[in-house]
């Protein structure tokens, strides 16, 4: 046996690092009220009716006739046939063979690694950090994909050599920028991925925030079911960070070296994953319902109402702001040369405000730090006074 030396990086999960930080300067001043502006962590409270649903379905559990063991580790058939009617809504033909139920995100787009070997991974710099971590944790090479002035923040694969295949990350809108890529930019991925044989990950974990006309599914586009799989998750939308529940689609039709991904997938996810609650996935299905829409807009409208609050007080400040109203997330240039960990340093100490240094989400992340408008509005309102 070899230890896997790749976990020997002194380097922590940068929200766990963060949240470390915070709990000990909580400790030292325990007198300082603290305006969490870190992690994109949503703080508006469930629904009544949401939980009134969950609630039902747990009951079930109680009686002979309705209760149930083991989930079905892919979801079950209710769920997927509202996410497939979801993407139908959208003018997107999925089957529901193609929906894999899961505990969100985060665990899907880093366990994805475990269907490809040798891989050369395409990620965007500076973007969510579990990319880059869960590459470095597997020993993988990796391609860092700068964004900056000279090519408006979107990454693009003009650089990229098309003698070879690459697991390529997308984040539209990016975590941390904000910035979304229009359907020609999706478009030139889309294209690029089929003729190398590549396969893309898109995570729309923020597609709910987009105003303008960007698509919110990468299979929006034409050829992408050849080469993309789509992650997604009730987390940010519904403001299930607790509850944990998310999805991914894995067409049918893509196949790499006579292999099917979405075999590969089912195989994983019944060796590796355990399923998601039966009372967690009637919630998820009451979300995708008309009248669960409804309530998710009213949250996701109070978070984007922060953003904006953000932004139109941070454009007269010092701070030289990234235009976006496609994001829960204000990315912001400090102004006098302090390094994001030393800004992350001095906001906690001068107000208490939490920020996510910019270098966490990549080296040219370095100069900047990320506020998140899923903090409660009134630390939204104060931390306005004190970021001048
Ligand atoms: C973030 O703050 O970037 C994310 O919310 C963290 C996560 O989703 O894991």
């Amino acid at each position: 046996m070899k230890i896997n030396k790749c976990y020997s990086t002194k380097k922590n999960y940068v929200f766990t690092e963060i949240a470390q930080k915070v709990e000990s300067f909580k400790q030292n001043h325990p007198n300082q009220k603290i305006y969490n502006l870190g992690i994109g962590d949503v703080t508006l409270p469930l629904d009544t009716k949401l939980v009134d649903v969950m609630e039902k379905a747990l009951k079930e559990q109680t009686a002979k006739d309705t209760f149930k063991g083991y989930p079905p580790e892919t979801g079950y058939d209710f769920l997927k046939n509202a996410i497939v009617c979801t993407y139908a809504q959208m003018g997107i033909d999925i089957s529901i063979e193609e929906v894999f139920v899961s505990n969100g995100a985060g665990c899907d787009v880093t366990n994805i690694l475990n269907l490809f070997k040798d891989v050369t991974s395409v990620i965007a710099d500076p973007t969510y950090p579990a990319y880059y971590d869960s590459n470095a944790l597997c020993g993988n090479d990796v391609v860092l994909l700068p964004l900056n002035k000279s090519n408006n923040y979107k990454m693009s694969p003009k650089n990229l050599s098309c003698d070879k295949s690459y697991l390529i990350y997308i984040c539209s809108p990016n975590n941390p920028t904000g910035v979304t890529l229009s359907h020609d930019d999706l478009d030139e991925w889309v294209t690029f991925a089929n003729l190398t044989k590549s396969i893309i990950l898109f995570d729309n974990a923020y597609q709910c925030f987009i105003e303008d006309n960007s698509p919110k599914s990468i299979f929006e586009i034409d050829g992408a079911k050849s080469c993309a799989i789509e992650i997604a998750s009730f987390s940010k939308c519904a403001g299930f960070t607790n509850l944990r529940c998310g999805y991914t689609v894995v067409p049918k039709s893509l196949i790499r070296q006579d292999m099917s991904l979405n075999v590969m997938w089912k195989r994983h996810q019944s060796t590796f994953f355990n399923g998601v609650p039966y009372h967690i996935q009637k919630g998820a299905e009451f979300v995708l319902t008309g009248e669960g829409q409804e309530i998710c807009k009213k949250n996701i409208d109070y978070y984007k109402q922060n953003a904006k609050i953000l932004r139109q007080h941070l454009l007269s400040s010092k701070y030289e702001l990234l235009p976006s109203n496609n994001s829960p997330y204000v990315w912001m240039k400090i102004p006098d040369g302090a390094t994001s960990w030393e800004h992350f340093e001095s906001l906690l100490q001068s107000y208490g405000i939490v920020c996510i240094p910019g270098s966490g989400f990549g080296k040219s992340g370095e100069g900047y730090i990320r506020l998140s408008a899923f903090a409660k509005r009134e630390d939204i309102l104060e931390a306005c006074k004190m970021l001048i």
